[in-house]
């Protein structure tokens, strides 16, 4: 009777702030989509902290289980996502596109000017992602990640400045 999913249709999916008692779930969800995963008690601090601006997307009939995540911070006049992660089963139906939309609505709201990510240089569907939402390459960080046998990735840092995005 788990992981059923009845409706694989953003209309029943609800988005949520992500308090504290949700880090479990998220660190189940997010070392289904990342190697190394990070660990409950890590989400747990990091959604602990006063500067943590961080969504879920909920769905389900009952428990309402996370379904996708996105983990952000927002600082003085500066935004970071630090992570976002879909479930495989809800991919392309537009959660991780409402999460960024709430994660930079709160950001432009509480001040900040920009709000900035690294992602993989071969990560295609974050990059797809990021630049359909006006995101735009602001630096870039040698061999940065560590790939299965030895191999290493840049990692891009992109930026989405409020003042030349859509209101
Ligand atoms: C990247 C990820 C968050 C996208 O989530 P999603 O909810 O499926 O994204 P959306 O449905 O909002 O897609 C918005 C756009 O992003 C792009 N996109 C998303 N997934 C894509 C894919 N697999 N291949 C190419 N483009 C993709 C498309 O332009 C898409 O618009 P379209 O569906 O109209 O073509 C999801 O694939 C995921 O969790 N991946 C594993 C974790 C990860 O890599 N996170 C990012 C790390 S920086």
């Amino acid at each position: 009777m788990t992981n059923v999913t009845p409706f694989r249709n953003v209309k029943h999916a609800s988005m949520l702030w992500a308090s504290p008692d949700r880090a479990e779930e998220i660190a189940a969800l997010h070392a289904k989509l990342f190697d190394p995963a990070w660990d409950t008690a890590a989400i747990q601090t990091l959604l602990e902290h006063p500067a943590a601006t961080s969504l879920v997307a909920v769905a389900g009939s009952q428990k309402k289980s996370v379904i996708a995540f996105v983990l952000g911070q927002l600082a003085a006049d500066e935004a970071e996502i630090l992570s976002i992660g879909v479930s495989p089963d809800w991919q392309r139906v537009g959660l991780a596109t409402g999460l960024l939309e709430g994660l930079t609505r709160a950001a432009r709201r509480g001040g900040a000017k920009r709000i900035f990510l690294e992602v993989a240089e071969d990560n295609a569907a974050g990059i797809a992602l990021y630049r359909k939402l006006g995101f735009v390459e602001a630096g870039r960080r040698k061999r940065y990640y560590e790939r299965p046998g030895g191999a290493r990735a840049d990692a891009l840092t992109l930026v989405l400045n409020f003042d030349s995005a859509e209101a």
